[in-house]
């Protein structure tokens, strides 16, 4: 059978994620992958940050993130909108500036990943990887049995990112985001933006 056609890319203007080879920060559908074996699996730079709960001047700085990530700081998942600046919010800061951000808020008696993004040009360094282990670390502190996350189907490198982390799925929302958006839109790599893949990592 032939693919439906798509309609549209995503209306998101700026660059999502980074060239490992060549740097150069690409459009989610610019993005393509490349398979390496573990020895020359290409890492970003070596960057020197820090990750600190946000304060109300960071409040500028998150509106920024949110829209280049999602274009607001509402976001839609687990069947909810979430308002990001009204989450627990961790930022990473590197050369005294924001680097990436996690949005945390309770839902169902878990604490869920509202928005994970960390910012082209620190991207590969570890940043991504230290905010989950932090909003790990505050589930475990506030007892919550689990941390979850809800991530579109096309987002190959985010579903690499988290199991990588230990999140293991649980539940596909087949079709959700085309009615969320109206239409088939375009995502990573090109590929049709149409499922809500949920992944959870338990607590101990
Ligand atoms: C997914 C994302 C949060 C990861 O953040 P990050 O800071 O790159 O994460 P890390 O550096 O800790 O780890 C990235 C992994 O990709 C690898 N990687 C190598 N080069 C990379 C590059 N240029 N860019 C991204 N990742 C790279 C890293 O080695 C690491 O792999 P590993 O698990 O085998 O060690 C980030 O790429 C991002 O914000 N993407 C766009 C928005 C998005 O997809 N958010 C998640 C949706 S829910």
């Amino acid at each position: 059978m032939a693919p439906e056609p798509i309609d549209s890319s995503m209306d998101v203007p700026y660059p999502q994620y980074r060239c490992a080879i060549c740097g150069k920060e690409l459009p989610l559908t610019e993005t393509r992958m490349t398979v390496t074996c573990h020895e020359h699996r290409a890492d970003g730079e070596v960057v020197a940050f820090e990750i600190r709960t946000a304060v109300a001047s960071d409040r500028h700085d998150i509106e920024e993130i949110c829209d280049r990530a999602w274009g607001e700081t509402e976001i839609d998942a687990f069947g909810r909108t979430f308002d990001v600046l009204a989450g627990h919010n961790l930022v990473a800061i590197a050369d005294g500036k924001l680097a990436g951000l996690i949005s945390l808020a309770l839902d169902h008696g878990e604490l869920a990943i509202v928005l994970l993004s960390v910012y082209p040009e620190y991207q590969g360094s570890g940043v991504g990887g230290a905010l989950v282990e932090a909003a790990a670390a505050l589930a475990s502190e506030r007892r919550l049995p689990s941390l979850k996350v809800a991530t579109s189907n096309d987002d190959i490198a985010a579903l690499y990112f988290y199991q990588r982390r230990g999140f293991v799925f649980y539940q596909i929302e087949a079709g959700t985001l085309v009615d969320h958006h109206g239409e088939v839109v375009s995502g990573f790599a090109d590929i049709p933006v149409r499922d809500e893949l949920r992944l959870r990592r338990p607590i101990c």
